[in-house]
């Protein structure tokens, strides 16, 4: 590919992107096909031969766009992908092109440099200070593995690296977790049994007499405590855990604080609900996902330590063919020594390019429009009898649930499972559905710059009309049985 050829087909895409874009709305959110068709339009051996870069994107329009799930969609308010803001996905454009590997210096200076300073971006904005310091990971999952892994090596004195895991140790974070942190128990070798799952309160916060009553029983049993996972920011609801409380514990236990805020984190954007008083820089480590709602486009999430020197007592190797002998000063800043992944992508271009295009201010009036999309939509669902709200929503996550009269528990979680999948079947919108303390609910999640009002005015109108059509038909047919 020559570079006239490079230029056609990238001036080709950045003109497909933009109408696709200028259009989003009108397309279907989910696409009208089932995996056994979307597997058969790929299904060929390996090309041998090449096609012009025409032919290939061509086939592209045809096999991959029309099939895509439209997040950038204002109607897609379903698991936690917002919309990719446009400098985001130029930015990403470029990385490719560039193609740093942040995981060495000497393959990145610049872009090692950039990544600092967003991770220094983000510690600050988390409220931690001078010491703190962090690494862009793949999202969320990788983030909460690194930040248990870092507490795991610290709490044991820096021996688990080494020798492995000798004691029972256990882990401990609420019921509403994600589950991420079950692998990532897993993963630092403890097994998941170790990890103690919490009740939690009417507001879906972990209940820290839950807590005491956990480590008491483990204490007696001969367990010894490693770390409490706090949330910020509950899939789910958007609930926010006690900081202070569980950092008291913690401290009185010698245990690690990790705070899960991958979701939450675009909180502390906000104008109209500030959350940056709320102790999450009382963590010894955080997991924030600019990926999420700084409406990055995928993947950029982050793992930050309050101390930058426990990075390195867990990640600190150095092999002869990393090490660099050509930096005599020690100044070449390696993130293979100060995190877990080797080769790295770019992945801070994204985030740096989006703060500097739109201001933090600008990303901020999204969260808010997002949260008060979500509050809207309790407003409209408090007013009708037949639904039923498990909180009110702290950020954007809205859990609702149709009373359904007369039906148990398992008719209900078929009628909320029918009623989101003709959701969608209609092509306007894509909810999903989730349990809470036992019961099915629809779970909604606005993160979307392009979403508005009027758009959670018409989803629940959908819900409300399909929720009763389906509980008439199944009235119906019980009758007729
Ligand atoms: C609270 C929370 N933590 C962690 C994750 C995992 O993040 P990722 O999907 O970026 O790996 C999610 C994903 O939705 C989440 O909501």
């Amino acid at each position: 590919m020559d570079g006239k050829e490079f230029r056609q087909v990238g001036h080709r895409v950045v003109d497909f992107l933009a109408e696709y874009f200028d259009h989003i709305e009108e397309k279907r959110v989910f696409p009208d096909v089932d995996p056994r068709t979307a597997n058969a339009l790929f299904a060929e051996p390996l090309p041998q031969d090449p096609s012009p870069a025409e032919t290939v994107l061509n086939e592209l329009e045809t096999k991959l766009i029309p099939y895509c799930t439209n997040v950038g969609h204002p109607g897609y308010m379903g698991l936690i992908t917002p919309s990719p803001n446009p400098v985001g996905i130029i930015a990403d454009f470029i990385c490719s092109a560039l193609n740093q590997n942040v995981g060495a210096y000497s393959i990145g200076p610049s872009a090692v440099a950039m990544e600092r300073r967003v991770v220094r971006w983000l510690t600050d904005l988390c409220g931690y200070g001078p010491k703190a310091d962090g690494n862009l990971t793949s999202g969320g999952m990788m983030a909460n593995f690194i930040g248990l892994k870092v507490g795991r090596d610290a709490v044991t004195g820096d021996r688990a690296q080494h020798d492995g895991i000798r004691e029972r140790w256990a882990v401990y974070a609420s019921e509403e977790r994600h589950v991420s942190v079950d692998k990532a128990v897993d993963c630092i070798g403890l097994g998941r049994n170790a990890l103690r799952p919490l009740p939690t309160d009417a507001n879906f916060q972990v209940r820290l007499d839950a807590l005491e009553e956990a480590l008491a029983h483990d204490k007696e049993n001969g367990m010894r405590p490693m770390c409490i996972v706090g949330v910020f920011g509950t899939t789910n609801t958007g609930a926010v855990d006690d900081i202070r409380g569980l950092r008291r514990i913690a401290d009185r236990e010698g245990m690690w604080l990790h705070v899960d805020a991958a979701y939450g984190g675009g909180m502390l954007l906000s104008h109209e609900w500030p959350m940056r008083n709320r102790g999450l820089e009382l963590a010894d480590s955080i997991t924030i996902d600019p990926h999420k709602w700084f409406y990055a486009p995928l993947d950029a999430g982050a793992v930050l330590v309050k101390d930058r020197d426990r990075l390195t007592a867990s990640f600190g190797m150095k092999p002869s063919y990393l090490t660099d002998e050509l930096d005599q000063a020690n100044e070449r800043y390696q993130y293979y020594v100060h995190g877990f992944e080797q080769s790295r992508r770019f992945r801070s271009l994204k985030v740096w390019m989006s703060f500097k295009r739109y201001g933090a201010h600008q990303i901020g009036r999204w969260v808010d429009n997002n949260v008060r999309q979500a509050k809207h939509l309790y407003a409209l669902a408090e007013k009708d009898p037949e639904f039923e709200l498990a909180t009110s929503p702290p950020m954007s996550a809205i859990c609702v649930r149709y009373k359904a009269d007369g039906l148990d528990e398992a008719q209900s979680k078929d009628l909320h499972a029918e009623v989101a999948q003709r959701v969608e079947r209609s092509g306007r919108f894509w909810i999903s559905t989730t349990e809470l303390k036992g019961k099915t609910w629809f779970r909604i999640n606005p993160v979307n710059f392009r979403t508005r009002q009027e758009h959670l005015e018409k989803l629940f109108q959908m819900l409300q009309r399909e929720c009763r059509a389906l509980l008439r038909a199944k009235r119906v047919a019980s009758q007729s049985t």
